[in-house]
């Protein structure tokens, strides 16, 4: 703990400890081809600060999926030929290793969907069909529209009601309401691990047995902490737990909705289609057992091999070590972002991933992301699918930063150096 400093509760990297930890960034980055590449079209090196809305992929996830395609490529479950069968085998190979990686029972507990967007939809869909008009659901305000508005429709169809745990000033939950708001009518608590406009980390290991001492479930959304911290189900408490493989190294279009084995067996079937059934008959069907029984139509078995090379990668990388490493990156730039004239660094969460929002007086978010761009620094403008969040913070348009194992502090001094200028320059960027 020596080159470590203590914020809150949380260490800091400093000093050598942070010069070593930058160095492996570095090294990190030649994995990444984009990142290496060369100079933007924009004439300037490409300083890559959205990882939260997506990350860049490594060679070793594009080789895994040109070799798929290469050498694999065919329909699973149903071909009785070699390729049919090894194209099954990477599908079910890369369950096991998400079932692995987070910790989970079994990979029966593993339903492969197209994202964390998805994963909620099914949860929503399948979980509410199950509930009585006035049951209640607890969501927070600093929820992404994802675990949001499949709610929404839920309340819509099935008159479940929905609660928001409010946030306070710095942008953290306090246990003290979500005590209040549960009630014996509390079916489900679905919460984000890490709030993707804040960077709030939320105490979910603290969480879980509260709700589970009022009978309720608790549901995770770990888009933004399965990629940048260590997932364990257990440890955290988690009934369901939705994440995006594309947040973490691997493609878009494949992510997860992990559910204890006898949660996802007492749920109904959400899409029906080919995969899902045991038998069809022209006056009915029979339903499949997990996990095939979410997993409706031919699935994104592409996905699911760059998934897999994407977590083995990561964990190579060590989950715990980005977690630090991006933590510190962020607590190094906004110390110096809030130093320059203009610039608002929003929220002071206890506990902050890296990421985080900002402003600069008088300059709309937009205009600054594109000044920001024409020097080759692609940050994400707007409200950031947190619509309830944004506006409880006043803001109209905000620009965010988020790091990954392969930012620099070269990355966050050329995000410094170009907004002192735009700060000097003001509306006029
Ligand atoms: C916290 C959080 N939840 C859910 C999502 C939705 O992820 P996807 O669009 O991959 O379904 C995101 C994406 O940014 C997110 O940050």
């Amino acid at each position: 703990m020596a080159n470590m400093i203590q914020t809150g509760a949380r260490g800091f990297l400093k000093g050598a400890a942070f010069d070593a930890a930058d160095a492996k960034a570095q090294g990190i980055r030649e994995d990444f081809p984009i990142l290496t590449a060369g100079p933007t079209k924009q004439g300037a090196p490409l300083v890559y600060l959205d990882s939260a809305a997506t990350s860049q992929k490594p060679r070793v996830v594009i080789d895994a999926i040109v070799d798929y395609y290469e050498n694999t490529n065919a329909n699973v479950h149903r071909s009785i030929h070699r390729l049919g069968e090894e194209a099954t085998a990477a599908l079910e190979s890369g369950r096991a290793a998400v079932a692995d990686y987070i910790g989970a029972a079994s990979s029966r507990e593993i339903i492969f969907t197209r994202g964390t967007t998805e994963s909620f939809n099914l949860l929503a869909s399948s979980l509410c069909r199950r509930l009585e008009a006035g049951d209640e659901i607890i969501l927070s305000e600093m929820e992404h529209h994802a675990n949001i508005v499949p709610w929404h429709m839920a309340a819509q169809n099935y008159g479940v009601v929905l609660k928001f745990l409010p946030l306070n000033e710095a942008g953290d939950l306090e246990l003290s309401d979500l005590d209040r708001l549960l009630s014996p009518r509390t079916k489900l608590v679905s919460l984000t691990h890490i709030s993707n406009l804040l960077g709030t980390i939320n105490p979910i290991g603290q969480i879980a047995p509260m709700v589970h001492a009022r009978g309720a479930l608790l549901a995770v959304d770990a888009a933004q902490s399965l990629p940048h911290m260590p997932i364990d189900v257990k440890a955290l408490g988690a009934d369901f737990l939705a994440f995006s493989g594309h947040k973490a190294f691997a493609p878009m279009g494949i992510g997860c909705l992990y559910g204890r084995q006898e949660l996802l067996e007492s749920l109904p079937p959400w899409q029906g289609g080919g995969e899902m059934i045991s038998a069809v008959g022209l006056h009915g069907f029979s339903v499949n057992e997990l996990p095939w029984k979410f997993e409706a139509g031919t699935p994104h078995v592409e996905g699911v091999v760059g998934l897999e090379a994407a977590l083995d990668y990561m964990q190579r990388l060590d989950p715990a070590w980005i977690d630090t490493w991006t933590a510190s990156l962020a607590a190094y730039t906004i110390e110096r972002l809030e130093a320059i004239p203009g610039v608002t660094v929003h929220g002071a969460p206890r506990l902050r991933a890296g990421l985080f929002p900002f402003t600069l007086d008088g300059v709309h978010a937009h205009d600054l992301a594109a000044f920001l761009d024409r020097g080759g620094i692609a940050v994400r403008a707007g409200k950031h699918c947190a619509h309830p969040l944004s506006d409880k913070l006043g803001l109209l348009s905000s620009c965010r930063v988020s790091f990954h194992a392969y930012s620099t502090r070269a990355d966050a001094d050329a995000l410094i150096k170009r907004l002192t200028d735009a700060a000097r320059r003001g509306a006029i960027v």
